[in-house]
């Protein structure tokens, strides 16, 4: 695969960096997420930056076998002003769908257009990705925003993630009852590993 000299080699430069920001951007953002006392939503952050980083590697390794040293860019890149985790997460679900609904189809057309259907295929599966990212934002910024985020109006399962205590009821308390740690409840269905419902 020869990319010297095509848009898919900038784009795919673009999206590297984007991603690369993206992880670190996630990771500040947890760190102001657990001085805001909600370590579930450090969790949610720093599980999504891991994810960024992944995204990263696929697009370097494109790079890579596309031929490439070194390549001046041109491009739009967010800086999170938000200095609060609503607002944060906010933030993160704008620039999610902005990848999804725009950027990353605009790099697979362009791709698919220069011949390459490999890297447009895989910016469309990522693509798809960043939806559910910015899905998730939106989750999590409407339960902090409508104080439900450790609330719920039907009784559900909840797990602490710090030590995996898990319970049934409307309501999980600020401290974990077995490791005493304040923030770390869930939903148990939003919750990365659940089993239920199998
Ligand atoms: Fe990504
Ligand atoms: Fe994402």
């Amino acid at each position: 695969m020869n990319l010297q000299n095509t848009e898919t080699q900038k784009n795919l430069m673009r999206a590297l960096a984007g991603e690369s920001l993206a992880r670190n951007r996630y990771t500040f953002a947890a760190g102001q997420a657990e001085r805001d006392g909600l370590p579930v939503i450090a969790a949610v952050f720093r599980y999504t930056a891991d994810q960024e980083k992944e995204h990263a590697e696929i697009f370097a390794d494109f790079l890579r076998r596309g031929g490439a040293e070194n390549i001046p860019l041109e491009g739009g890149f967010p800086v999170d002003t938000a200095a609060d985790t609503l607002s944060l997460l906010a933030a993160a679900a704008k620039n999610e769908a902005k990848e999804h609904g725009e950027i990353y189809p605009a790099f697979a057309a362009a791709a698919r257009n220069e011949g390459f259907a490999e890297v447009a295929r895989k910016l469309e599966l990522i693509a798809e990705i960043e939806n559910c990212h910015a899905g998730r934002f939106q989750a999590f910024h409407r339960l902090l925003s409508e104080r439900k985020l450790f609330v719920s109006d039907l009784a559900c399962g909840w797990i602490c993630i710090n030590c995996g205590h898990e319970f049934e009821g409307t309501e999980a308390p600020r401290n974990c009852p077995v490791c005493g740690e304040a923030g770390y409840f869930i939903r148990v269905e939003m919750s990365p590993f659940s089993y239920l419902n199998q």
